[in-house]
């Protein structure tokens, strides 16, 4: 994987040695207001982490990949990620915690993680799951040129009933 530089910041590839700083990131409790919970501890989150730096799914049919982002002034902020099957389908997601919300660091750590998909996992369709009440991560989406997919969308991807479904080419 790719160190991705963007606006100052640094996508650095998520490796066990992150744990300490991400447990800390992550254990906003601002973060799940919709969904998921904070690590157990450091030491599951490292374990984690270690388990992830095969970069594949358990039955390697996919390609999942991390980024943790890293500010100018060196704090991590989040995490981008990207699940990468077959045919150029690409699912993404992203964490930041909530003194990092407002200032566009998700909208252009995600816009730099979709340009690497595409130059280098060949990444055509991204699409990108939610619950339907996050607007903060609607508007990211909104603002990263997604759009709404369509019912027979929702139903190939398992769409739950109080989520929503988004989606875009990559441009490439
Ligand atoms: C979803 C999430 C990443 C969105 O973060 P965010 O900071 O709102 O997103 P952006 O980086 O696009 O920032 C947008 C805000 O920054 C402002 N902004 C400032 N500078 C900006 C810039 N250069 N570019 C874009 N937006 C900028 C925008 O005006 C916008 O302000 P607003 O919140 O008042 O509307 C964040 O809420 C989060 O981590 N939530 C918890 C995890 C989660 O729910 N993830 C989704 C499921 S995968």
């Amino acid at each position: 994987m790719n160190t991705l530089l963007v606006e100052g910041m640094t996508l650095e590839p998520q490796t066990s040695a992150h744990a300490d700083e991400m447990f800390a990131v992550l254990s906003d409790p601002a973060i799940y207001k919709y969904e998921n919970e904070p690590p157990a501890s450091v030491e599951w989150l490292r374990n984690r982490y270690r388990q992830l730096e095969t970069r594949r799914s358990p039955d390697g049919s996919q390609q999942w990949l991390n980024w943790v982002v890293r500010l100018p002034d060196s704090r991590l902020a989040g995490y981008v990620q990207a699940t990468v099957g077959a045919e150029g389908h690409c699912h993404i997601a992203y964490i930041f915690a909530s003194a990092f919300w407002g200032k566009g660091y998700a909208f252009e750590s995600v816009e730099a993680m979709i340009a690497e998909l595409a130059a280098s996992y060949g990444a055509r369709t991204l699409w990108a799951v939610f619950k339907e009440d996050n607007s903060r991560s609607y508007r990211l989406l909104e603002r990263l040129a997604f759009h709404p997919a369509a019912p027979a969308d929702y139903r190939r991807h398992g769409v739950e009933s109080d989520e929503m479904l988004m989606t875009r080419v990559s441009y490439l």
